[in-house]
């Protein structure tokens, strides 16, 4: 099926976007788990496709490579059956990616504090946009960037880093209201 069908809201995928370290896999696959639906993470996916690591794509290839694989691979997993897409931060840059959402998911973005969020992805160093470069600076140029393209999502959720519990109670309440307009 084409990715730019649009499906009924009962049959899409959902699709976590918003920032590095927000939680969206770590939530993502708790929030599968309590609506009993498949999961997949857009990096792991990428990974296992490339035979290397998100870092060693980025650093061997470059960014506009891990870019294109990762509009290849949001392609495939939004053409699958309904399921909890943890997908990567950038992921919404590429316009036949945003198209392909619209059409097939229920975009939820995961937004949190970005201080919170700099003091988080310190903890980690998977990150090659952050690499060499002061987080809370670096997520602050990403925020201005991406946050017209995160805010254009079905349903927006606060996030505070940490409790993922929370996270996924607060996103089931808001994807249970949204469905209930789609129906009204
Ligand atoms: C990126 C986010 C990362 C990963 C890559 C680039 C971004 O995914 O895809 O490092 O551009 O924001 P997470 O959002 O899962 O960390």
């Amino acid at each position: 099926m084409s990715p730019l069908v649009a499906i009924p809201v009962h049959e899409r995928t959902i699709a976590l976007v918003g920032l590095m370290g927000v939680g969206k896999s770590t939530v993502g696959r708790r929030l599968a788990k309590r609506l009993a639906l498949p999961f997949a993470d857009g990096d792991v996916e990428i990974e296992a496709a490339a035979g290397m690591t998100v870092s060693d794509i980025f650093a061997r290839l470059g960014e506009a490579e891990f870019r294109a694989g990762e509009a290849r691979v949001m392609k495939r997993l939004l053409e699958a059956p309904r399921m909890v897409l943890a997908t990567g931060g950038g992921a919404i840059l590429n316009a036949e990616t945003r198209a392909a959402l619209q059409a097939r998911a229920v975009t939820v973005w995961m937004r949190a504090d970005l201080k919170t969020v700099a003091e988080r992805v310190q903890r980690r160093d998977t990150r090659p946009l952050l690499r060499g470069r002061d987080p809370l600076q670096a997520l602050t140029a990403m925020a201005e960037a991406r946050y017209p393209f995160y805010s254009q999502a079905d349903v927006t959720v606060d996030v505070a880093t940490g409790a993922h519990g929370e996270a996924v109670e607060a996103i089931v309440r808001a994807l249970d209201a949204w469905n209930a307009e789609q129906a009204a």
